[in-house]
């Protein structure tokens, strides 16, 4: 059943090498910095080898569309998680009856009610018409999250990762879930939002600038972009992610991103889009910076020069996510591999690696309110620890935790969340939560051994 993209969203932007800024010389000399590093010569294999590969993973994923989504029933891959294994090449999957379907739609009633009790005191994005509420935890966000089913998925995901640096027994227990905190989504039929182009969250300018997330990459700057493992934490773990601090910025390790649906949604009804492939993508964004397109017929990589000149670094705002187009990145045909993902139905999961290339359908052409909660799957790393004993403060205090502290703007016009969930109507007792729930949230964090 493919789904992809017919008409290319007219709001969505375009990133052309007119958005070059020759007085970055940060950027110019970082781009300088990574060539020498890794080598011209092995830069240029790299780029030929990837885009090569790309001609068989676009054309295989236009004809496929959104059947290249794997799909689980939970009841299945929760008595046999090799199962899940088959999701690792496309980097994405949709786990079906996480949560049990008449829970589902129960929840979305209360967050309805939830939110009209607070109605004077929850804020979102965008302001004007708010799709994605600054709300945490909500009661019914922390009833999800932690149900024990729930953190057993987030398990199994976070179990498909490896750790070069680590024993298996410190994999296994830095595979134990953290419950790092994210919103949810609430969109009307008719309701427009452009705010989710193409992009690619957990920092932008990072990927290259910060040097344990560079090294992540290592393989494919080396040359040898088949060699690229994308599921290896080792470098990944002690990244930073937010370098550049900016409201898009996520501080922690997310081995996979995730929703939870509350409603169901159809293609076409303001869900979520994915290209679904994790190794060949990555390896493109990676190498794109170092080269400029040709006059002319852009296609054959060969005829691709380095580029040494610009600062430009395509689609890449330190601040932001990494934003993709296709005009910067065509070697992706994203008009034919960005697709909307397959129908979802109260209570069924999406989940999809941490560097996958994605976006929020512009428009919502159904009939009825689609709605998901936003929860990850992170792991037990070192760093993701430290920020939930801190996000466990937060919690008890009522603040949002230190990703969410600021709303709208970057660099001086930084908006501060006044928001006190704690104070909230209705807001849940975290005595209420079981044990295992309590511990995910940062409050008795493992020490990885
Ligand atoms: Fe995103």
């Amino acid at each position: 059943m493919p789904s992809k993209t017919t008409t290319w969203p007219s709001g969505w932007p375009s990133f052309t090498p007119k958005d070059n800024d020759p007085t970055d010389t940060f950027q110019k000399d970082l781009k300088a910095t990574i060539i020498a590093e890794y080598g011209a010569d092995n830069l240029r294999t790299a780029w030929i080898k990837t885009c090569n590969a790309l001609d068989g993973v676009t054309s295989r994923l236009a004809s496929q569309g959104n059947n290249a989504v794997p799909i689980f029933e939970a009841d299945d891959i929760l008595s046999d998680s090799k199962a899940l294994e088959a999701m690792k090449e496309a980097g994405c999957c949709i786990i079906r009856g996480v949560i049990p379907k008449n829970e589902a739609i129960q929840y979305f009633e209360d967050l309805k009610s939830f939110i009209a009790d607070n109605n004077d005191t929850v804020t979102g994005w965008p302001a004007k018409s708010v799709a994605i509420y600054h709300l945490y935890s909500s009661p019914i966000q922390l009833k999800i999250k932690t149900n024990p089913r729930h953190l057993q998925v987030q398990r199994l995901l976070n179990c498909l990762w490896t750790d070069s640096s680590c024993s298996d027994d410190e994999l296994k227990a830095q595979s134990e879930p953290v419950l790092y905190p994210d919103g949810l989504r609430i969109r009307h039929p008719g309701q427009e939002f452009l705010g989710l182009g193409p992009h690619i969250d957990g920092g932008s300018l990072s990927r290259w600038a910060d040097e344990e997330y560079r090294k992540t990459y290592d393989a494919i700057l080396r040359g040898g972009p088949e060699r690229y493992d994308p599921y290896d934490m080792a470098y990944r773990k002690n990244a930073n992610p937010a370098m550049f601090p900016g409201g898009a910025q996520c501080s922690v390790m997310r081995a996979f991103q995730g929703w939870t649906a509350l409603t169901p949604c159809k293609p076409g009804e303001g869900g979520l889009m994915l290209v679904p492939d994790i190794k060949i993508v990555t390896a493109y964004m990676i190498l794109r910076p170092f080269f400029k397109a040709p006059e002319g017929d852009w296609r054959k990589p060969e005829s691709w020069e380095l580029d040494h000149e610009s600062s430009w670094f395509p689609g890449t705002f330190r601040w932001d996510s990494q934003l993709l187009s296709p005009a910067s990145h065509p070697h992706l045909y994203l008009e034919d591999t960005l697709m909307s993902i397959p129908d979802m139905e109260p209570g069924d999961t999406i989940w999809w690696h941490t560097d996958m290339c994605h976006a929020v359908e512009t428009t919502h052409n159904g009939t009825g309110p689609a709605s998901v909660c936003y929860i990850p799957a992170a792991p037990s790393t070192p760093a993701n620890l430290a920020y939930m004993r801190q996000h466990w403060k937060d919690l008890v205090a009522g603040v949002p935790s230190e990703d969410y502290k600021y709303l709208d703007g970057t660099g001086s016009e930084l908006v501060l969340s006044q928001q006190n969930e704690r104070a909230m109507k209705g807001a849940m007792s975290l005595d209420d939560i079981r044990v295992e729930g309590r511990r995910a949230l940062g409050e008795v964090c493992y020490a990885v051994r």
